[in-house]
């Protein structure tokens, strides 16, 4: 179906252009757009050419489509092509709140923001005035008055701008692109649909919900294991220890320093015996080192990127002068996915990928020369490094998981990367990179982790107590009893900074981390059951506090208070006059704590009408079983409540065949008493009946009661 430009205006603009002078302007109307599924239309401008483009990284598939569009579309699509940019502006008619441009620092609302898409390694967020940080995501999800949702997908991994005014613009710096424009009734659906075109997450195993501990190194061993044994000794819950690049052989990858880590079996052994997991990072820089076995046999293979001149590319990262996988090619994705074997042999239990923009200390903007050429094959066409800078990080933790799938293939695979792309949730999970111990990023590090979870990612966090600088005792209490709800809970700190764990700060913070750190392990059974939602249904783990209600417009902008899926509401202690959703939310305790006299506890309020499911204090998630289930209820006006329960194996893809377990739960006062019931209603896992507690939230004077009545439990349905 052809839509042409508004004529008048076209020419115009022309006369303008001539007048003005000295522009190379050419509009160009859109040449064919069609419906490719429910409110899902694509749009390509006529000078559109596949192989710049196509097979998509974004995409799972190639759109399927299904007919013209309906004429009463209310938006507009225009390419344009101006002094060699193409440019897609998508005019959505009426005024829309913006959000998603994936990872960005400051507001959550994005309108009049500005975003450039182009892999960069930021240490502090402080290059290019953070508006190009490690990812790229040229995704714009929209929300109107009345609560319907708008997204914009430009199918285009070149570098681009996002413009946001009361338009959306990608402005690219390659050829002509297509977009992809969604409509539904709400930002749920939005997302549902936006996790169908690029990808569900997979479901992460049970262990990585768990708090996690790093450093930039925990270095030698015995180090490792100290901090394991004081977790346990202190009774602060963990269940993961992270080993950056300290372990390594002079910084090469899928090595262990001898001196450092010389028995890598004996301590994973060691932490695994403690129910702790280990992960270990990978970086694509490859020592550029003629006795390495890494180094001789990629040379062997040929699997280098080349510079201009056809040689291996060299670039100095942490080992000094490296040569970078060149993943555009089968031949290269699969020797990286070899490499994990022998590795992941000794005990490791998830890989974190780091410095995959790639980052390259001694390049143009601290990455590789855009004319680097990337040589690919007959799924992949060759390219500049232009074409293919954004994606390198996604393709690098897409040979990840095959490679680490393929050496365990009976375990989930967790992979942390730095840099990704549109539709990178497919493969690993992230964090956002390089902050700093200050106040201002521990306040943006809310709308970041949003805007992720509105970009396609549900699972991210920041470094908590700040990467870079020193936290203050007062920072890290607030930071950790804050950073408990991330989907990814994880301190780290850098080379050089005073120790971060929960102990290193008094007494004082440490029991606050403790406090903090026990009640996400209260929530895990809740947040579980979240992440299984996120990955059926891309809905994300945590949301902005407008989920509650997309019609209220005074919660669109707020970005202090958030919500843990649907049933809780968090309110930071720094929080300034959050805007909240009406209804009666009641206040919660997890772990005895009275967070509202407490100075770090954010308060936790649950929706009525809800049931939140909670485990007992335990101090890692090997210990979470079903007959510890407690139940949080608090009924709406018509004294009813529902909630859900998901619970698997923990580990494995028996759920991917119904092993598994989802249950009803539901709750209804009567002649008060509280009736509750919890009821199979999908998966084949057999359970055992269980017993379960009830505690009944209510309004003063009683705060919270064992609820007294009839529980009835019908596990298997
Ligand atoms: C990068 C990572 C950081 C890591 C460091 C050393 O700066 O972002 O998390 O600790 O490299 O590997």
């Amino acid at each position: 179906m052809k839509k042409i430009l508004n004529r008048p205006i076209k020419i115009i603009m022309l006369l303008l252009n001539l007048i003005i002078g000295g522009f190379c302007f050419s509009l160009i109307s859109q040449e064919r757009s069609a419906l490719i599924g429910e409110g899902i239309t694509i749009y390509y401008p006529n000078n559109y050419q596949s192989v710049f483009h196509e097979p998509s990284f974004a995409l799972v598939q190639e759109p399927i489509e299904q007919g013209d569009l309906p004429e009463d579309r209310n938006i507009s699509v225009a390419f344009d092509s101006i002094q060699g940019k193409s440019i897609a502006t998508i005019n959505v008619g009426e005024e829309v709140d913006f959000y998603g441009t994936g990872e960005v620092t400051g507001e959550l609302l994005r309108n009049g923001k500005v975003r450039t898409l182009w892999n960069t390694d930021n240490y502090g967020y402080m290059r290019y005035h953070a508006l190009q940080l490690y990812q790229s995501h040229p995704w714009v999800m929209g929300v109107r008055s009345d609560g319907t949702a708008i997204g914009v997908l430009a199918d285009n991994t070149w570098k681009q701008r996002i413009v946001l005014d009361d338009k959306i613009s990608f402005e690219s710096e390659g050829p002509a692109f297509r977009v992809i424009v969604i409509q539904k009734k709400d930002p749920a659906e939005l997302l549902h649909a936006l996790a169908d075109l690029t990808g569900h997450m997979p479901l992460p195993p049970l262990w990585s919900l768990g708090y996690q501990q790093c450093r930039w190194s925990y270095y030698p061993d015995s180090r490792v294991r100290e901090i394991a044994d004081t977790f346990r000794l202190k009774k602060i819950p963990c269940d993961v220890i992270w080993m950056d690049i300290h372990y390594m052989e002079g910084y090469r990858i899928f090595t262990f320093s001898e001196e450092y880590f010389p028995n890598p079996v004996g301590l994973n052994n060691y932490l695994h015996a403690k129910d702790f997991k280990s992960i270990w990072m990978i970086d694509p820089g490859v020592k550029y080192d003629e006795d390495y076995f890494i180094y001789k046999s990629g040379t062997d293979k040929d699997v280098w990127v080349k510079n201009a001149q056809g040689e291996d590319f060299v670039g100095d990262v942490w080992p000094g002068p490296c040569v970078f996988p060149d993943f555009t090619q089968q031949k290269t994705q699969k020797w990286w996915a070899s490499q994990y074997k022998d590795y992941l042999a000794t005990g490791i239990d998830g890989v974190w990928n780091d410095m995959n923009e790639p980052s390259v200390f001694n390049g143009p903007g601290w990455t590789m020369p855009v004319d680097n050429m990337h040589l690919g094959d007959e799924i992949l066409p060759k390219a500049s490094h232009e074409r293919y800078h954004n994606v390198y990080g996604m393709l690098m933790v897409k040979s990840s998981r095959e490679g680490i799938l393929a050496a365990i293939p009976e375990k989930r695979p967790f992979i942390l990367t730095r840099s990704n792309f549109l539709g990178g949730q497919r493969y690993a999970a992230t964090w956002t990179g390089d902050n700093l111990a200050i106040w201002d990023h521990l306040k943006t590090s809310i709308p970041m982790v949003l805007n992720f979870g509105l970009s396609g990612q549900p699972c991210s966090g920041p470094d908590i107590g700040g990467f870079g600088g020193n936290a203050t005792p007062e920072l890290y209490g607030q930071w950790i009893a804050t950073g408990v709800f991330y989907p990814f809970s994880r301190s780290h700190t850098a080379e050089g900074t005073n120790n971060q764990e929960p102990w290193a700060f008094g007494e004082e913070i440490e029991q606050v981390s403790r406090t903090a750190i026990s009640r996400r392990y209260r929530l895990l059974p809740y947040l579980y059951t979240l992440f299984y939602k996120a990955s059926q249904t891309g809905m994300p783990v945590m949301q902005p506090v407008f989920f509650a209600d997309f019609k209220d417009e005074s919660l669109r902008s707020e970005d202090e208070a958030f919500l843990l899926g649907s049933d809780l509401l968090i309110i930071p202690k720094w929080a300034t006059e959050p805007s909240l959703p009406e209804g009666n939310w009641r206040t919660v305790s997890l772990v005895g704590e009275d967070s509202k006299n407490d100075a770090y506890q954010p308060e936790i309020k649950i929706r009525e009408g809800a049931i939140v499911p909670l485990t007992s204090i335990i101090q890692n998630t090997t210990s979470y079983k079903l007959d510890t289930i407690t139940l949080l209820v608090s009924l709406d006006e018509q004294e009813k409540a529902r909630g859900e329960l998901y619970y698997d194996e923990g580990e494995g893809f028996g759920y991917q065949e119904g092993m598994y377990k989802l249950f009803e739960l539901k709750a209804e006062k009567n002649n008060d008493k509280l009736s509750v019931s919890v009821s199979g209603i999908q998966g084949k896992m057999e359970i055992a009946p269980f017993n379960i507690k009830v505690e009944w939230i209510t309004d003063e004077p009683a705060k919270k009661s064992i609820a007294s009545g009839e529980i009835v439990l019908d596990v298997n349905q």
